[in-house]
């Protein structure tokens, strides 16, 4: 265990005239899964990308803490994985050569025997070296996890995780969840009841609406 906690205080996003979410304080704790939940356009996203910092809020705060220490913003990455449908990765590259390329852009280590390790979790260890245009859907949905879990971060995020698998895909996420959880803090972005019912507590957007 790290002790990591993510608080939001008072978070509140605007878009232009539309009002997205407002004043949502929480704060998630590691070794728990947290569903973040509500209908589509209600924000899901929106608050996962503020949460990584690829978004900012309108008002209000988010603070990561490793041990009751702040991360600064320019130490985030280190810390973050995060699956989603806008990650997109090379298809000309190996899925290998995505990892080792992302790692160089993002300054986290490429350790050899941890991917390996994550290819085999993924059952893709036989096909690391081929290029990602040779992937099917599910292929690449599970190479996104290697991507996200690849510098074994404390806080996992995962964007609407099950969409597009199939039962035997989700049951693979959902293996990764409960392991992975021990030591993460991990949030989840769903309106599925099968990804919710993981979840030891639920955030849903449209609670932050007025
Ligand atoms: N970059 C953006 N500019 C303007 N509006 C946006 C932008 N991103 C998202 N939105 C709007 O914010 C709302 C929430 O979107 P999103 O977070 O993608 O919802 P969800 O993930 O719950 O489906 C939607 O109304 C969407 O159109
Ligand atoms: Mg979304």
């Amino acid at each position: 265990m790290t002790n990591y906690t993510l608080q939001l205080d008072k978070l509140t996003k605007i878009f232009g005239r539309r009002l997205v979410f407002k004043d949502i304080d929480f704060t998630f704790s590691e070794g728990n899964v947290y569903g973040i939940t509500g209908s589509n356009g209600s924000g899901k996203s929106t608050l996962s990308k503020i949460v990584i910092g690829i978004n900012s809020p309108t008002r209000g705060k988010v603070y990561h803490k490793l041990a009751g220490k702040d991360i600064s913003p320019n130490d985030l990455h280190n810390h973050v994985g995060f699956v989603s449908p806008y990650l997109v990765l090379y298809d000309e590259f190996s899925a290998e050569e995505n990892l080792k390329h992302f790692a160089k852009i993002r300054g986290i280590m490429f350790d050899q025997n941890f991917t390996d390790g994550l290819f085999s979790d993924f059952k893709l260890l036989d096909r690391k070296n081929d290029l990602l245009k040779g992937y099917s859907s599910g292929m690449k949905q599970r190479m996104k996890y290697i991507f996200a879990l690849q510098h074994n971060p404390e806080l996992l995020i995962l964007d609407e995780p099950t969409s597009n698998l199939d039962n035997q895909g989700k049951d693979t996420v959902y293996n990764i969840i409960n392991r992975e959880k021990k030591n993460k803090l991990i949030l989840v972005t769903s309106n599925e009841d099968s990804d919710l019912a993981l979840c030891d507590e639920v955030l849903n957007v449209e609670n932050y609406k007025k």
